[in-house]
């Protein structure tokens, strides 16, 4: 799909790879609809100058179900090409050190609210036969880390909800692509590295989220159903699905509670 005129929605545009990402889309001269938890003036003029058609920006609180509800509501009658459900939240560590209220936010951010807006915003792109709906997992929903129960619950249901879509919208003219990124250099993966780098020895390789968002716009461009890691978390992503009882020896030799 093109990205140059299209309507773009993305979650988590005020920061990280949800900012790079409109960023990108602005460059290529597309209709932005932010969704932040509070508005930001400079990230609209920003935009703007880097050649945004328009810029419109959504406020919603993604942890509380009514503010989802209010922003499915608003954006009947708005039409959208392109959602990017990119806002998410981590939790991590062992599951007992890990506060429940903060794990059953991270669920209504990263699982439920993603379900709901994409519900929202489907009916619409359906009729017009046109959409794509973007969708990011982890690496980490793959591997089975310990200290990394709750986070990958969350991205395992994103990638099953993604592929199940993919093949239920076969021939509508609506179309998925599921990002698995690796690690991606911003605050959340500062906190990654904080929640489990006590407990298990990762490598610690990172790309920028411009670089990223490079990759997402290929994937778009060409109509991709999935992004994969590559090179080096590439590979550890293959050995965790086709080496898995290797993978595991190596993964609890390295963990420590
Ligand atoms: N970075 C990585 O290594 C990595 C790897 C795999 C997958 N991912 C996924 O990639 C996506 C983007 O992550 P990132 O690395 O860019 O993280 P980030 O820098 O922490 O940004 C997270 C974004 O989500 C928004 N958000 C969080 N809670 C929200 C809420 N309740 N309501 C509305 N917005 C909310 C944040 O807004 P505020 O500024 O208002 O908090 C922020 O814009 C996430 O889904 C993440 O799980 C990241």
């Amino acid at each position: 799909m093109e990205i140059t005129g299209r309507h773009i929605l993305v979650t988590g545009a005020n920061r990280g790879v949800g900012r790079a990402f409109a960023k990108m889309c602005a460059e290529n001269k597309a209709h932005l609809h932010l969704v932040v938890r509070s508005e930001d003036s400079n990230l609209v003029e920003e935009l703007k100058s880097e050649g945004a058609k328009s810029v419109t920006v959504w406020t919603a609180d993604l942890a509380k179900r009514e503010s989802v509800n209010s922003l499915v509501a608003q954006l009947q009658g708005t039409q959208i090409d392109i959602l990017f459900n990119n806002a998410g939240q981590l939790t991590g560590g062992l599951l007992e050190s890990q506060p429940i209220d903060e794990i059953c936010e991270m669920i209504q951010v990263n699982v439920s609210s993603l379900i709901q807006l994409t519900h929202g915003v489907l009916p619409g792109m359906l009729e017009r036969k046109r959409g794509k709906i973007i969708n990011v997992s982890s690496i980490t929903a793959f591997m089975d880390l310990p200290a990394n129960s709750t986070y990958a619950a969350t991205k395992s249901a994103v990638a099953a909800f993604t592929r199940s879509l993919r093949v239920e919208l076969k021939d509508t003219g609506v179309t998925t692509l599921l990002l698995i990124p690796p690690g991606i250099k911003t605050r959340m993966y500062d906190k990654v590295m904080g929640a489990f780098g006590s407990h298990i020895e990762m490598p610690d390789k990172t790309i920028s989220p411009s670089q990223y968002v490079k990759m997402i716009r290929e994937a778009i461009l060409h109509d991709l159903e999935v992004v994969q890691p590559s090179g080096m978390m590439g590979l550890m992503f293959k050995a965790a699905r086709f080496a898995k009882p290797v993978f595991d020896f190596e993964i609890a030799r390295r963990f420590h509670r």
